[in-house]
């Protein structure tokens, strides 16, 4: 249909930020078509988060499934040549920092269509992350950047990407937390997991963390010192299952290691966390504005308004057990000041640039 937009999505976190998006879109009349990539396919990984967020089927599921970066970027990329030919949209919305995203950029570019980024501009400056990779590709093709933190409009226009390409729209991954408020009920976990008192949050899964198997003995340990002072439970990602359970997570006691959750579930479980800790992009955001408290173990974030604005601190896996044991002795104030524009309204201000762009072709 001439007009219409189509959104590409492939992997956990995109679906979150997506759903806003489309939904905004939807109220504007905009056409659209989603497309899945097939990155994620568990149930666990993709299903859920649909039903979770009132997300209509996709249009279209591209089945790519897991493979070394090459062979899944080149089979996204393969097969969203052919489906953007018979959807022949007017403009791709791509998500996030994943390798469909940035499969997808490539495509649009090489064939001339119009390109949109929700979530440019971030940076960790760790071009070791596959994703800081694919979040600078991605950029540089985009006719629309979407940004949702100010020191990104920095980093694009440091790029080279010109002033009208920049949208500062705010975090639409916070505007599906705050939507979602009265949905997080940490009791109904507490009472499936059976969790009386403090507990902890862990998740793990990058793989600078997780692939190499002294690290992955190194967050064994953690978790260990950790679990010392109050339960963990580890939603374990497919990505992490081998090598931790190599260096000897089942024989933590007081690891609580379940499958992945959904989207609900999980940000429950969190809401009633006393620290989460973890590896992830996208929860050093939702702990923020959920005001738990975040230890992220990495060497650098791409997020760092999480730090300056909220509830986040990063930790090598040594420091962890400690700042945890500070945070638990009440060693720990809430941030004064949110996020600018983290107010549950960038899926509309993200549609009503879109909707300009279309209404001006
Ligand atoms: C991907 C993203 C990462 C994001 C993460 C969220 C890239 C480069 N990385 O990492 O930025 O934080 O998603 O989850 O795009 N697997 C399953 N079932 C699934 C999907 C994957 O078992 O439904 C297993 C497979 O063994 C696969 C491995 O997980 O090889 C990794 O999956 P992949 O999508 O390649 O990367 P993630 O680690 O999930």
């Amino acid at each position: 249909m001439p007009g219409t937009v189509a959104h590409v999505v492939g992997a956990r976190p995109n679906f979150m930020k997506a759903a806003p998006v489309i939904r905004a879109l939807e109220r504007a009349g905009v056409a659209q078509a989603i497309i899945h990539s097939g990155q994620h396919y568990d149930a666990a990984m993709s299903d859920v988060f649909f039903r979770d967020l009132g997300l209509p089927e996709p249009d279209r599921n591209l089945g790519v499934g897991s493979g070394s970066h090459a062979v899944q970027t080149a089979a996204i990329m393969v097969a969203l040549e052919q489906a953007f030919g018979e959807f022949r949209p007017a403009l791709a919305v791509v998500y996030g920092d994943v390798n469909s995203t940035t499969a997808a950029a490539l495509v649009a570019a090489k064939i001339g269509l119009p390109l949109a980024h929700v979530e440019a501009g971030l940076r960790s400056f760790d071009m070791s992350m596959p994703e800081e990779v694919n979040r600078r590709v991605t950029d540089i093709l985009s006719d629309l950047c979407f940004v949702t933190s100010p020191e990104a409009m920095a980093h694009l226009a440091r790029e080279g990407v010109p002033a009208d390409r920049m949208h500062f729209v705010g975090n639409p991954m916070i505007d599906t937390l705050l939507a979602n408020l009265d949905r997080f009920d940490p009791e109904r976990q507490r009472a499936t997991l059976g969790l009386a008192g403090r507990y902890a949050v862990a998740t793990l899964h990058r793989p600078a963390n997780v692939d190499d198997p002294a690290a992955a003995r190194r967050l064994v340990e953690m978790l260990g010192a950790i679990s010392a002072q109050l339960p963990v439970v580890l939603p374990l990602h497919p990505r992490g299952r081998a090598s931790l359970g190599a260096a000897g997570l089942g024989d933590l006691a007081e690891v609580r290691v379940v499958e992945p959750l959904g989207y609900v579930d999980f940000i429950s479980l969190v809401r009633g966390a006393a620290v989460v800790v973890t590896d992830s992009g996208g929860i050093q955001e939702e702990t923020t504005i959920l005001g738990v408290p975040c230890l992220t173990v990495r060497p650098n974030t791409e997020r760092p308004i999480t730090i300056t604005h909220g509830t986040n601190r990063l930790v090598t896996p040594t420091e962890a057990p400690r700042a945890v044991a500070g945070i638990l002795d009440g060693s720990f104030a809430l941030p004064a000041e949110r996020p600018p524009l983290w107010d549950g309204l960038a899926g509309e201000r993200i549609a009503r640039v879109i909707a300009a762009w279309l209404a001006s072709r």
